[in-house]
């Protein structure tokens, strides 16, 4: 772990550009219920969505984008993309009063599981966002336009290349797994892989670029380092000097930096599911790991991108600062 030097923090700058982080959020109110670890229902959900609108009101920032990293529904989705979930967990729970702007979402492994057995919770998430259907008749902010896929932050003046890959793979000995919890085929995982070197080698025409998916590549928690993603993906974060990846899947708060690796690596899994138990300290390997629930933000101006993780009231746990060129501070309270 590389020796990073400390800056005070400042408030949010409210002219950079800012996206709300969360991942692992659509908790299920029948698997609340069954391990009331969580309080029944969707509690722990809520309480960091309505933590996440008063953070965006009291520091007054504008919500560009929110980027929300996947497991969206645990447990059943009843009627798809018609379920009522849609509404009531999400549509109501980030409200466009608060957040008017795109919903960057991607697929985690709850995602790709047929629940109840005639949903395909994966393809309701993909036709959703199809429907562009809302609450009350308006447009959804859902943006889900395939498994992979890119997009430049903000809309307007981007500052962030962001490419959203499908971490759902195969074993690493390339069996496919299928049935009620299934993954991308091999032939999909090559598609994709064969994708994203593409994209990567594009000039780069923002001062950051960032990858999101589900899946740590790596992680203090439970779940550990995968070994499909350290394998396909990580030398192409080093070789193509990706800035930023961001993840979620252990439920979590962590940052990991590795010696004379270009790759901050940021993961938030904290926005509503029941926390693990984090495997590695933080302090072993890290610099930063909590099991807490919250959700993180991203600010980005053209000289630096800040990262910070909140908790379920909005209070700020832990941030880092980067330059363009790399170099990563953390910031102190
Ligand atoms: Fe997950």
């Amino acid at each position: 772990m590389p020796a990073l030097r400390s800056v005070a923090a400042k408030p949010p700058d409210p002219r950079a550009a800012h996206a709300l982080v969360i991942g692992d959020w659509g908790w299920s109110e029948k698997l609340g219920a069954e391990t009331a670890r969580n309080g029944n229902g969707f509690e722990a959900q809520k309480m960091v969505a309505r933590g996440m609108e008063r953070y965006a009101r009291s520091s007054g920032i504008h919500a560009d984008g929110l980027f929300m990293l996947g497991d969206s529904w645990y447990g059943e989705l009843t009627g798809g993309a018609a379920s009522p979930r849609w509404v009531e967990q999400f549509e109501r729970l980030y409200p466009l009063e608060t957040f008017a702007c795109p919903v960057h979402s991607m697929l985690g492994n709850h995602d790709y599981q047929m629940l109840p057995p005639e949903v395909n919770k994966l393809e309701a998430e993909l036709e959703y966002a199809r429907s562009g259907r809302g609450l009350d008749g308006r447009a959804t902010r859902w943006t889900l336009p395939s498994r992979w896929y890119t997009f430049d932050f903000p809309k307007r003046n981007p500052l962030v290349h962001v490419i959203v890959l499908d971490s759902n793979m195969p074993r690493p000995d390339g069996v496919w797994q299928h049935g009620h919890d299934f993954t991308l085929k091999p032939e999909g995982q090559a598609e994709q892989l064969a994708w994203f070197e593409q994209e990567l080698k594009k000039p780069r025409t923002t001062p950051f670029l960032a990858v999101l998916a589900h899946h740590p590549v790596f992680s203090n928690g439970p779940h550990g380092d995968h070994p499909v993603l350290v394998r396909e993906w990580d030398p192409l974060f080093r070789k193509y000097k990706v800035d930023l990846y961001m993840a979620g899947h252990d439920h979590d708060l962590q940052h990991l930096e590795f010696e004379g690796h270009p790759t901050t690596h940021f993961l938030s899994g904290g926005g509503g599911a029941d926390l693990y138990v984090l495997k590695v300290d933080g302090l072993d390997r890290g610099p930063y790991a909590q099991e807490v629930h919250g959700f993180s933000h991203l600010s980005v101006t053209r000289s630096a991108l800040e990262l910070r993780h909140l908790d379920a009231d909005g209070r700020f746990l832990y941030g880092i600062s980067k330059t363009p060129s790399g170099k990563v501070s953390v910031l102190l309270s």
